[in-house]
């Protein structure tokens, strides 16, 4: 069996080098964020950065047309994907799309424990887009939804690179399931986080919330990162993904009563959680 601290070093070691071994953000999927938060969107400009990628343009067209999103009739084109669900929702698509190929990995205990984190990061990307909705929050939601995609990307990265200590280690490397989820839960996945969203040049907001999202340290004017740890919170409940830790009512939580939401609101967000697994099946 590894031996915790040798494999901190090693997962902290590319971190620490500068030497990340996870790609950034798909540079499309920001490109179209940045236009769709703009007041008048060029819907031209987003409809030729996704059709500029044939690999890209199929997966949104499949996941435009999935029980999640599906109307009366297919949609076959991206203008139609446009003109039917929005260019907000098309930006959202797209960051989804194109983050979902880094939830994999070659050990199958690791890529299952992949499976659920990104079933946990597309809940709460959902779950916090809609607290701001609900709340009128101003911030554009995609914006909200980004933060919640990529809360626990500090996760992804542990993960990966255990998948790829254990499959380069000289030495047989065997970690169990019980192992892996005490690592990566633990408070680390913040820091590798933030370390990670900074490398890649986010806003500081970004790497703000996921550096913040388990603090109980609350500052009742950050709705942006009350949203996130609520939605955090609402998916660990609903088992949805990692479960980081063991369920508490909702209600009872401060950000609920700083938000100012209600016990039917609550209610309803289980509901657009439950949706929301369609999207990852
Ligand atoms: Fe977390
Ligand atoms: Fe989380």
């Amino acid at each position: 069996m590894q031996d915790k601290s040798s494999l901190l070093k090693k997962l902290k070691k590319p971190l620490e080098s500068g030497k990340i071994q996870l790609p950034p953000f798909s540079a499309t999927a920001m490109k179209i964020q940045q236009e769709a938060t703009k007041k008048n969107p060029d819907t031209d400009l987003i409809e030729k950065l996704i059709m500029s990628d044939q690999a890209l343009t199929t997966k949104i067209l499949r996941m435009a047309n999935s029980s999640y999103y599906q109307g009366l009739s297919a949609i076959k084109t991206v203008r139609n994907a446009i003109v039917r669900l929005g260019t907000q929702e098309v930006s959202k698509i797209t960051m989804m799309v194109t983050q979902k190929g880094r939830y994999k990995a070659k050990d199958q205990a690791i890529n299952q424990q992949m499976r659920e984190l990104w079933q946990h990061s597309v809940g709460c990307a959902i779950a916090s887009n809609w607290i701001c909705r609900k709340i009128g929050f101003d911030r554009p939601p995609q914006e909200v939804f980004f933060a919640g995609l990529l809360h626990d990307v500090g996760k992804l990265f542990m993960l990966t690179m255990l998948d790829r200590i254990k499959l380069t280690y000289e030495q047989p490397t065997q970690f169990s399931e019980a192992f892996i989820l005490e690592l990566v839960n633990g408070s680390l996945h913040t820091v590798y986080g933030y370390k990670l969203l900074k490398k890649w040049n986010l806003p500081l907001k970004y790497c703000e919330i996921t550096q913040n999202h388990h603090s109980e340290v609350l500052d009742k004017d950050d709705i942006f990162l009350m949203a996130v740890q609520l939605g955090n919170k609402a998916c660990n409940n609903l088992n949805i993904g990692l479960r980081e830790k063991p369920p508490i009512p909702l209600t009872e939580t401060e950000q609920f009563h700083l938000l100012g939401l209600s016990q039917i609101d609550m209610a309803e967000l289980e509901i657009k959680l439950a949706d929301s697994k369609m999207l990852t099946k």
